[in-house]
């Protein structure tokens, strides 16, 4: 089948959309990957040319060596992956050496991959190997509140977490791991790549610093939803922070502890600590 015909392929265009609907991606803000089965490989394959130049991802990735991504372009409008999707995403292959990538489909008018390729590529890994497999989805955006809470919080995990988990009851349940924090860094490399892949080893949303939000899922709801109730719960932070006022009541570590037991949850203890006042 045609690669545009493939469910797969039309849920991600979606996803995309509902992002920029969301106003997570401004410009060519955000991008967003799916390790692609092996069976919707094949449901496609007729549609694919294999002869297109191998290029290095910037990064090793021998986990993936075979796979294949449906992936949005560097430079690429998320408002135009529903215009234009042969135009602003493609299908990658990552190369048996686990080091290059060739395109197979898409970016018609040229160009390459995300510019967070190698992020996107090692948190695919990491997320494979932790998840048996699971794991598909991985999702970039530059999401207002929540970049604007990296400004007046402490850069850490616990922070972020339980600031993040006190805003709304469902926010335990739905990243109940809790969420890791990377320090600004100079995006579009190997080295934030590193050290985001670093976190997922224990997490599925990593926060950038004066940047934007990684989650990974997975399917596509999962991995959406997941950055929504983040952003969701970061705004109702930010809102209640510009009143100025002092919180006069907010969930306990007892609380949580109460709703892990009944949601049957593991929470961390880390992020249970006593605040000081
Ligand atoms: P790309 O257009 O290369 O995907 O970059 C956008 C972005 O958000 C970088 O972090
Ligand atoms: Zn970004």
């Amino acid at each position: 089948m045609k690669v545009l015909e493939a469910k797969f392929v039309q849920d991600f265009i979606t996803m995309c959309n509902d992002g920029w609907l969301q106003g997570w991606h401004e410009r060519n803000g955000g991008n967003a990957s799916y390790r692609i089965p092996e069976a919707e490989v094949e449901s496609i394959r007729e549609d694919l040319s294999f002869d297109a130049v191998w290029t290095p991802i910037g990064t090793d990735v021998p986990g993936l060596a075979g796979e294949f991504f449906l992936i949005t372009g560097s430079g690429k409008f998320f408002q135009n992956v529903i215009r234009d999707p042969e135009a602003s995403i493609a299908v990658i292959e990552v190369a048996e050496n686990g080091s290059d990538y060739r395109i197979v489909w898409g970016l018609r008018d040229g160009g390459k991959p995300t510019s967070e390729l190698p992020t996107h590529l090692m948190n695919h890994e990491v997320k494979k190997r932790v998840t048996n497999g699971q794991f598909r989805v991985i999702y970039h955006g530059h999401p207002v509140n929540l970049i604007a809470m990296t400004f007046i919080l402490p850069l850490k995990d616990e922070i972020f977490t339980r600031e993040l988990w006190e805003m709304m009851t469902e926010c335990p349940v739905i990243f109940p791991e809790g969420v890791g924090v990377v320090p600004w860094m100079v995006p579009g490399g190997r080295a934030i790549g590193v050290e985001t892949s670093k976190l997922m080893e224990e997490y599925n949303v990593a926060v950038w610093a004066h940047h934007g939000l990684f989650c990974a899922s997975d399917t596509f709801d999962n991995c959406f939803g997941m950055f929504h109730a983040v952003e969701k719960a970061a705004e109702i932070y930010m809102k209640v922070a510009s009143t100025g006022k002092p919180i006069l009541s907010t969930i306990q570590p007892e609380g949580f502890r109460a709703l892990a037991k009944d949601f049957d949850l593991t929470l961390p203890e880390k992020f249970l600590f006593e605040k000081e006042n």
